[in-house]
């Protein structure tokens, strides 16, 4: 078991397979473009396999595949199918923008992936433009219809919250899990890089900080009944609307009690171990994955230097990484 020196047990990994992403949403990504890691410094897909098996060794037994966007990443059903089938792991989960699940979605089913996380922020086509830059509204939704489909159940959807942008659509996005068995997660805006100018039609850096206690406030009138907490393992408070099919979660990076209950590990596309995602220290393990040594006790070392909590109140984040780069 991974336990670390607060007691919390890690059993979640989280990979990043690429920086790489075909939408630039302002919030993860600089308006005047990125330099994207060079293709050698990224993983191959059997130094990623080779780190998962290590990390389920030590009692990992949830995987969420994450980007950039994972889904461009060529060899993705390669590294989902081996990763699948690795004995120990229970939980093997992706995060999407979705514009490419219409076509995969099918094929990630049946490479072994087990459930998607979808971002959409809104539902109005122009505004998804604006926020995303390169996206298209129609093709994510049709994305999600097929992901529900091809069975990537539970389908769970990020809501990130922008002042100014699109807290006028709280009500109507909450409002997808009365007819749709779907996971609504409304998350706090993150400060972590990019905390420039958004251009022309996008909230000021003073607008955009919206707290779950305003989204409470807001889905008041829709009488939200709380769910049993100790069924979450995550940093997620969850309740349903009555009547609903689905539910309706709130994650507060910035509130209370978050860090606690923690119980995740990041590697980066380029092979560096983060405890934290908002503290900047990080173990690089690609010279390890390229020359075939043991991976077991630079995991143990990150998980033994993970710390308590990330210091976001008091100080400002680290530019050091956009999202992108660390993934989400
Ligand atoms: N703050 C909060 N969430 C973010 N994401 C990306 N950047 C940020 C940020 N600055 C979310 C995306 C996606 C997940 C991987 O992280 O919307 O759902
Ligand atoms: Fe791409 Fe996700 Fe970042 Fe948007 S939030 S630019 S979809 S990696």
């Amino acid at each position: 078991m991974l336990i670390d020196a607060f007691a919390r047990n890690i059993t979640y990994l989280r990979i990043s397979v690429t920086d790489r992403c075909n939408e630039r949403c302002a919030y993860c990504l600089p308006i005047n473009g990125v330099t994207w890691l060079d293709e050698k410094d990224l993983m191959t897909a059997n130094e990623i396999v080779r780190l998962a098996e290590a990390a389920i060794s030590l009692g990992i037994t949830k995987i969420r595949l994450t980007g950039g966007e994972p889904l461009v990443r060529p060899d993705i059903l390669e590294i989902i199918s081996k990763i699948s089938i690795i004995p120990g792991l229970k939980d093997l989960s992706l995060t999407t923008n979705g514009m490419l699940l219409k076509k995969m979605a099918k094929s990630l089913a049946i490479a072994g992936l087990q459930r998607v996380n979808i971002s959409l922020d809104t539902l109005d086509s122009e505004k998804y433009k604006k926020i995303t830059r390169f996206g298209n509204f129609q093709q994510t939704w049709q994305g999600i219809l097929e992901a529900e489909n091809a069975g990537l159940f539970p389908i769970k959807i990020n809501t990130v919250v922008v002042g100014g942008f699109n807290d006028d659509e709280i009500i109507p996005i909450a409002k997808l899990s009365i007819n749709h068995p779907w996971h609504i997660r409304f998350i706090e805006l993150m400060p972590v890089a990019n905390q420039e100018d958004w251009g022309p039609g996008l909230p000021t850096v003073e607008e955009r900080y919206f707290s779950s206690q305003k989204m409470h406030k807001i889905l008041s009138s829709l009488n939200l009944e709380e769910l049993d907490s100790s069924a979450n393992s995550g940093p997620e408070c969850t309740y349903r609307i009555p009547g609903g099919t689905g539910t309706v979660g709130f994650i507060s990076p910035l509130g209370d009690h978050f860090c606690m209950k923690c119980n995740r590990l990041r590697l980066t596309a380029d092979g560096c171990l983060k405890s934290c995602l908002l503290v900047d220290k990080e173990i690089s393990i690609r010279e390890a994955l390229r020359s075939g040594a043991d991976l077991t006790s630079f995991l143990k070392n990150a998980v033994a230097n993970k710390p308590i909590g990330h210091e976001l109140v008091t100080h400002n984040c680290s530019d050091k990484r956009c999202m992108s780069q660390i993934g989400g």
